[in-house]
């Protein structure tokens, strides 16, 4: 039997945003019907973890936008912004065949005019970690969701495991400045031998592929060894060690955390932990994490 072809299909095409006005005449429109909006905010070169999130928002509320923007203030310089891979006609046909209402594709201009001058900066839980590695990155973050919520004013919001720092990033910005968005976190998505969907992950060749996969299988090493009363910094030390021997180019962090703070965990029986890792290979900087229990 041949595989359907996708142009047979005849979902509608979502609605394609582009500014603020037109979102807020969508947002006004879905009010008056009293639907609920849910938003899955991505950088786009979507894959099945992006679907997945949209699959669950589906289930959640009436209408899904899903943002595609490549968020220029959360890349450092010396980061990959210019080679982030960019698919907008493929991810269009993926968020057609998920079933989503709509897709906001703002400009830089949009959500950055040349006089802008706000930040968000939520204190604590964006210091260790990918805060240590890369300065500023959470504030981009946290500015640029900010200001998505704030320009669709949905009704939840969707977000992967997978950037788990941001992740509780966000809830802790959503608590504090009250926002009105419920936050739901989805469990990473991963192939067939445990590597993290990501989009980064284009940047690495076969053999890179191979070596990436053993990161998961670390992580859940050094779990076992927690469990089994290792010291939560002995652990971290075998996992460096482990992950450089895997054939891992560098180590930025591997850590045992408290799941909700990212502290440092010290007392894993009593806290909830997490354990973190972000590596180097090739050209790629990839990250992935687990709970401990
Ligand atoms: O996780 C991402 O893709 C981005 O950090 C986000 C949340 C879309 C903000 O640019």
């Amino acid at each position: 039997m041949t595989a359907p072809d996708p142009k047979d299909d005849k979902r509608p095409t979502p609605l394609i945003v582009k500014d603020v006005p037109a979102l807020r005449a969508y947002r006004e429109k879905l009010r008056a019907g009293q639907k609920t909006l849910a938003l899955v905010p991505t950088m786009g070169a979507l894959h099945d973890g992006h679907l997945s999130l949209v699959k669950a928002a589906l289930k959640k509320a009436d209408h899904v936008m899903v943002s595609i923007f490549v968020n220029p203030t959360q890349f450092a310089p010396h980061e990959d912004l210019a080679a982030y891979p960019r698919t907008w006609e493929s991810d269009c046909e993926k968020l057609t065949m998920a079933g989503a209402h709509a897709i906001y594709h703002p400009s830089i201009d949009t959500m950055y005019p040349p006089d802008f001058a706000a930040t968000i900066h939520i204190e604590h839980i964006t210091a260790p970690l990918e805060g240590v590695c890369r300065p500023g990155h959470f504030d981009g973050v946290a500015t640029v969701v900010a200001k998505l919520f704030m320009q669709a004013q949905s009704d939840c919001a969707f977000f992967g495991e997978k950037d788990y720092q941001q992740l509780q990033m966000i809830r802790k910005m959503v608590v504090d400045l009250d926002m009105a968005v419920t936050i739901y976190g989805l469990p990473t998505l991963r192939d067939d031998h445990g590597l993290a969907l990501s989009s980064r992950n284009a940047y690495l060749s076969d053999a890179e592929r191979t070596i990436a996969r053993q990161l998961n299988k670390v992580l859940h090493e050094i779990a076992h060894k927690i469990k089994h009363g290792t010291a939560p910094r002995d652990a971290e030390q075998w996992g460096h060690d482990e992950a450089l021997r895997c054939g891992f180019d560098a180590v930025d962090y591997i850590a045992a955390a408290h799941a909700e703070t990212l502290a440092p965990l010290h007392d894993p029986a009593h806290e909830p932990g997490r354990i973190l890792a972000a590596v180097r290979l090739g050209k790629a900087r990839l990250i992935d994490n687990i709970a401990l229990s």
